[in-house]
């Protein structure tokens, strides 16, 4: 039984855990500028090697700048002395550019009078993984935001079916990706997977399974730290319907203060019984 003592005792700590947790959020809340009048719609991008990213950034506040005039931008990089993109008096000032950028970004200037500030990097590299600030100041209001860019190499599985196996093909991956096969109710099943890496690091994944059935329904899913590519196909006989789609993992702080003070909490509790 527990004493009025240990009882106080753990409802302090548990006000005291919630406090903590509340803080914690207001602390997320703010490095990912949803407390700034500047917000990404994606703070943890990742971006596909040799693609095109689009890092967000904008301003959300109740009056927009109406003047292109009137809003300034700058894009930093955490390390990098020159800006990634500077925009000032209604135009581009990138003289003082870093050379990793030079000919591989732009803004939106129609988007611009609407207060978003979202950048174009072209062909990304792995050199271009880091912290970018996006900075906003105009008329309407201003602030900044921060995000982290990774990279990633991923690409959309292709299934065939070859006396009695199924096998599945990725072109592109990095990092290594593992390989998981499961049946229609999501049993997993034994593959046999082979990896072929190329000159820059990238790797082929080839994947078979057998023996498969005509007109069962597999899962497939290839995944490292970053993404995820999720695939059905379908054995149809001669062919295979497929469909294939990505998730992207993008550790959350909330989850885990949340997850915190519940545990935090339960412990407690059962401390007390
Ligand atoms: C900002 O502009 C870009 C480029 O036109 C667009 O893709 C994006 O959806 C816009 N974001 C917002 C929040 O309006
Ligand atoms: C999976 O297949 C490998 C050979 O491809 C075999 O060595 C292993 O025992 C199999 N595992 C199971 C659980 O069937
Ligand atoms: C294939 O069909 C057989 C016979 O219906 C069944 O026992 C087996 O579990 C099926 N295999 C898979 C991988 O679905
Ligand atoms: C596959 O990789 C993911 C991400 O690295 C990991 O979470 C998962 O446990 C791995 N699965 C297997 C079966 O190795």
């Amino acid at each position: 039984m527990a004493t009025v003592g240990q009882i106080i005792f753990c409802s302090m700590i548990i006000l005291i855990v919630i406090f903590g947790a509340a803080i914690i959020l207001l602390l997320a809340l703010s490095f990912t500028g949803q407390l700034s009048e500047v917000m990404s719609s994606n703070v943890a991008p990742t971006a596909n090697l040799g693609d095109d990213e689009l890092l967000s950034c904008y301003l959300n506040a109740q009056t927009q700048p109406a003047r292109v005039t009137d809003v300034s931008v700058t894009w930093q990089k955490t390390g990098l002395t020159g800006p990634v993109y500077l925009y000032e008096d209604g135009a581009p000032s990138l003289g003082d550019q870093d050379p990793q950028f030079k000919g591989r970004t732009q803004l939106f200037p129609d988007a611009l009078v609407a207060g978003n500030a979202s950048l174009l990097l072209r062909s990304v590299g792995r050199g271009d993984e880091g912290d970018y600030t996006c900075t906003i100041s105009s008329s309407g209001g201003g602030g900044k935001v921060k995000m982290h860019l990774k990279t990633a190499a991923f690409s959309a599985t292709t299934f065939k079916f070859t006396s009695g196996a199924l096998t599945a093909e990725a072109p592109r991956w990095f990092p290594k990706p593992n390989v998981t096969w499961s049946d229609f109710n999501g049993n997993v099943l034994n593959g046999s997977t082979s990896f072929a890496e190329n000159s820059v690091g990238i790797f082929r994944v080839v994947s078979t399974l057998q023996p498969v059935n005509v007109s069962e329904t597999y899962g497939c899913r290839i995944e490292n730290d970053l993404v995820a590519a999720v695939s059905k196909a379908t054995v149809t006989g001669p062919g295979v319907t497929e469909n294939t789609y990505f998730t992207f993992s993008a550790a959350s702080s909330l989850m885990t203060s949340t997850h915190l003070s519940i545990t935090t909490s339960v412990l407690c509790i059962y401390y007390l019984t």
